[in-house]
């Protein structure tokens, strides 16, 4: 069973962990993630026993320095120093030409890696003191990124022998996934980095608007984001509501997760708070479909719309409904 420790005590075991070629699960601004020696094949190939993930999806490699890009990606653009200064440390995973030193199993057999200096402390601690590290989210396949240290627990408690505890996630989404190798930057992935802030830099970004379908990153193809509940996401409180009367009716446990401005409307009914702003419901959401799916069999979830970060975070809300709106 994996240990929890607070994650500043942790990084000398985390390294003993790491140089035996074992894993380790991480906290990062976004997600926490689940971490092997990206220049270790084998080690790289427990993180997909261990989430149960399929092989042909790639993994990104976390750096602690700009300048440990060049161990591990070759060909670097300018461009990619120019996002570096503004977005690094952040919530932005750059995809670049990958050097033959990282094995084939990290990029799924192709000539590109995803790059990220995660915005925290101990975990790039970790990473000088040890290697780059090749890692996915710590959730097991399919299921909600983690956002807490328990969550990991939940579901990879008996597969990984440490987790360090950062506490709470602050951005609360994955990370951005911009492709540089293309003619023109590419976000396959949109996130707290928002198309527009990468246009500023670059120019010139091409993302795929207001369609959440991203045909390049290969782990789109896969479900993601599942809680283990039916979800819908509602277009306004007034239908989340006409749900819910609906779901009781028919003797279901739903519940509304919407942010506190409706707390009139929901009434007496069941409801998982996401805060007030949409910061808050970024950080909060994942947090509230793990509670939501624990006590209801039917969550509803608020839509978000109107800002750059409402367009990422409805990315991930609308998987998890699968697309179904009421
Ligand atoms: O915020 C994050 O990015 C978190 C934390 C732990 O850093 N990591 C994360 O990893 O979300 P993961 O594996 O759950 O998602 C990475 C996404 C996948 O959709 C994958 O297909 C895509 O990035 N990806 C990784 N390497 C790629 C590459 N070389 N080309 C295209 N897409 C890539
Ligand atoms: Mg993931």
């Amino acid at each position: 069973m994996a240990k929890i420790v607070d994650a500043k005590d942790a990084i000398p075991q985390a390294v003993k962990l790491l140089e035996a070629g074992e894993l380790v699960v991480f906290p990062t601004e976004t997600v926490y993630g689940l971490g092997a020696n990206a220049f270790d094949a084998e080690a790289v190939a427990k993180i997909f026993v261990a989430k149960g993930r399929p092989q042909d999806n790639p993994l990104i490699v976390h750096i602690a320095d700009i300048d440990d890009v060049k161990r591990v990606a070759r060909e670097i653009p300018q461009s990619f120093y120019e996002l570096a200064e503004k977005f690094m440390p952040g919530p932005l995973t750059v995809i670049l030409k990958k050097r033959a030193e990282i094995p084939d199993i990290v990029t799924a057999g192709g000539d590109t890696v995803g790059i990220r200096m995660p915005n925290n402390d101990c975990t790039r601690a970790l990473i000088r003191s040890s290697f780059p590290l090749a890692a996915p989210s710590a959730n097991r396949s399919k299921h909600v990124s983690p956002t807490l240290a328990q969550h990991v627990l939940e579901d990879l408690g008996d597969s990984v022998k440490l987790i360090m505890d950062g506490g709470p996630c602050k951005v609360g989404i994955e990370s951005t996934v911009l492709d540089l190798t293309s003619d023109v930057p590419t976000v396959l992935r949109p996130g707290a980095v928002t198309v527009n802030m990468l246009a500023q830099t670059l120019g010139e970004v091409s993302s795929e608007g207001k369609v959440i379908r991203i045909a390049k990153s290969p782990g789109m193809k896969y479900a993601h984001y599942c809680p283990d509940a039916e979800t819908v996401t509602a277009a306004d409180i007034a239908h989340a509501v006409q749900a819910y009367d609906a779901a009781i009716s028919s003797g279901r446990r739903p519940v509304i997760v919407a942010r506190d401005i409706y707390r009139d409307s929901v009434g007496e009914r069941a409801q998982i708070s996401l805060g007030v702003t949409d910061d808050d419901y970024a950080r909060n959401i994942y947090a509230a479909l793990r509670a939501a799916e624990k006590s209801y069999d039917y969550i509803i979830v608020e839509e978000l719309a109107g800002s750059d970060l409402s367009y990422s975070v409805m990315n991930r809300v609308f998987k998890a409904a699968g697309g179904k709106r009421v």
